[in-house]
């Protein structure tokens, strides 16, 4: 049998490992939905503005203000405690008014869990979020616990502008992927890498009868 060239068979081995590393990646995707409550009003807010500046009184968008945030994360979108709905965590941080044309905000915020799945573990969220939009993508640049090392983004969407009672409140989707390497110090990476050379070598040792 006439063997197949050493460059066809480079070929298939790299095809190989790249489907096997694409199969590992995918096995660190998490997706999860939580419920914001931004209470700026009442006799216990949890969004408190922190600073602004002389103009920001009268810029239409606030343009300038920021706000200290420790909102409560839930299951559900009722308040922690109302039917089936828990609270799983906090969203801590601030958020700037950070457009002179729209509501526009610099989200700059933790989401630290203290409850439920993935109590222990926090993820660190950056993005702009045009409140009056039906969806905002915001990036996941970070996180700690089980979450180190994650990358991804969260889509917010407003359930309830809290016009009437001053709480806000917002479904997040949060879509994150971590490379789960922390869970034995960097081990899992580095085992990782060898791995994918032995795939590479076997296969190509195996391909040589
Ligand atoms: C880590 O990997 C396991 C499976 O290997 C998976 O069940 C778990 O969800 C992953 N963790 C995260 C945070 O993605
Ligand atoms: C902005 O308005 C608030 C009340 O709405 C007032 O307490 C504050 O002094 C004003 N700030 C400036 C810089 O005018
Ligand atoms: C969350 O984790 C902490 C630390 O491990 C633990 O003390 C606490 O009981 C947990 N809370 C819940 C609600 O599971």
């Amino acid at each position: 049998m006439a063997s197949p060239s050493p460059f066809l068979l480079l070929l298939l081995c790299l095809t190989a490992l790249w489907l096997s590393s694409a199969a590992d990646d995918a096995a660190g995707f998490t997706t999860f939905k939580v419920y914001f409550h931004d209470v700026v009003g009442g006799p216990s807010p949890t969004a408190i503005r922190i600073a602004q500046a002389a103009s920001s009184n009268t810029s239409s968008t606030a343009f300038g203000a920021v706000v200290a945030i420790d909102d409560p994360l839930t299951t559900g979108p009722q308040r922690a405690g109302t039917g089936t709905s828990t609270e799983v965590g906090r969203a801590q941080g601030t958020y700037t008014f950070a457009d002179q044309k729209t509501f526009g905000l610099l989200m700059t915020m933790n989401f630290v869990f203290t409850a439920g799945e993935h109590n222990g573990s926090s993820l660190a969220i950056l993005g702009r979020n045009e409140v009056l939009s039906d969806i905002r993508e915001m990036s996941i640049v970070g996180g700690s616990g089980k979450f180190r090392m994650a990358r991804g983004y969260v889509q917010a969407h407003t359930i309830d502008s809290g016009a009437t009672n001053g709480e806000t409140v917002v479904q997040y989707t949060v879509n994150v992927v971590t490379t789960n390497a922390s869970e034995q110090g960097g081990q899992a990476k580095h085992l990782e890498g060898r791995k994918a050379v032995g795939t590479l070598a076997s296969c190509w040792l195996g391909s040589g009868d």
